[in-house]
């Protein structure tokens, strides 16, 4: 079934890219309806014109508050017919009603492994500060606990004693996009199955 996604992003839009590649390239049956950026000027806006996808900016200073921003997001992506959001490097907590309008549609791309390294912007320096030997990075459905929702899939990637947060970072997000698109496309699939905190992936055949 082809998917229709929503995208939030902030920023470079790298994890974006990724998607808008993958479809092109059939790894993700899948068609971007929106993205909206809370952020102006970003490259990811950027990208969505190069690749002729629809894009909004919904920056904090157009509304009265948080809430009043995020229904107007809400209000776009249902018109678009939205069937899965992703935030793919957004920096703003999503409020409990918008969570709500998407129950379990709402995935996330983390830099660490989580539960470590949760609610920050900053993942790969606070893992290099606490000397860990493995970080990576998490895919999980979004819930009104940040970053603690229901995990998809996860990557581990070994901290060196050289490495910087730049360093670190590089080395991460390949491996973002790649779990990001694959986590797409089995939610595409039908193929996730959410049990309490556990999701577990049905064989292709069984679906
Ligand atoms: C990624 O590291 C993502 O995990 C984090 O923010 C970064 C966004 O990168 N949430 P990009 O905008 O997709 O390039």
């Amino acid at each position: 079934m082809t998917i229709r996604l929503g995208v939030l992003v902030s920023g470079r839009g790298t994890n974006l890219q990724a998607i808008i590649d993958a479809i092109d390239e059939d790894r993700i049956d899948g068609v971007v309806e929106l993205v909206i950026s809370n952020r102006a000027g970003v490259a990811a806006i950027e990208r969505c014109r190069q690749a002729g996808v629809p894009v909004e900016v919904l920056t904090r200073e157009l509304f009265d508050s948080r809430l009043e921003q995020q229904r107007a997001m809400a209000e776009l992506f249902d018109h678009a017919g939205v069937e899965l959001i992703v935030c793919a490097g957004f920096d703003q907590v999503l409020g409990p009603e918008f969570i709500q309008r998407f129950e379990r549609r709402i995935i996330n791309i983390h830099p660490s492994l989580l539960p470590a390294f949760a609610r920050t912007l900053h993942a790969h320096e606070e893992a290099i500060a606490h000397g860990v030997k493995l970080s990576g990075c998490t895919v999980h459905f979004v819930t009104n606990d940040v970053d603690a929702g229901p995990i998809i899939a996860q990557r581990a990637v070994t901290v060196r004693d050289d490495d910087t947060p730049e360093s670190l970072a590089a080395r991460v997000l390949p491996h973002e996009h790649e779990l990001l698109c694959d986590a797409i496309q089995r939610l595409a699939e039908g193929r996730l199955v959410i049990q309490g905190r556990r999701v577990f992936t049905l064989a292709p055949e069984s679906v």
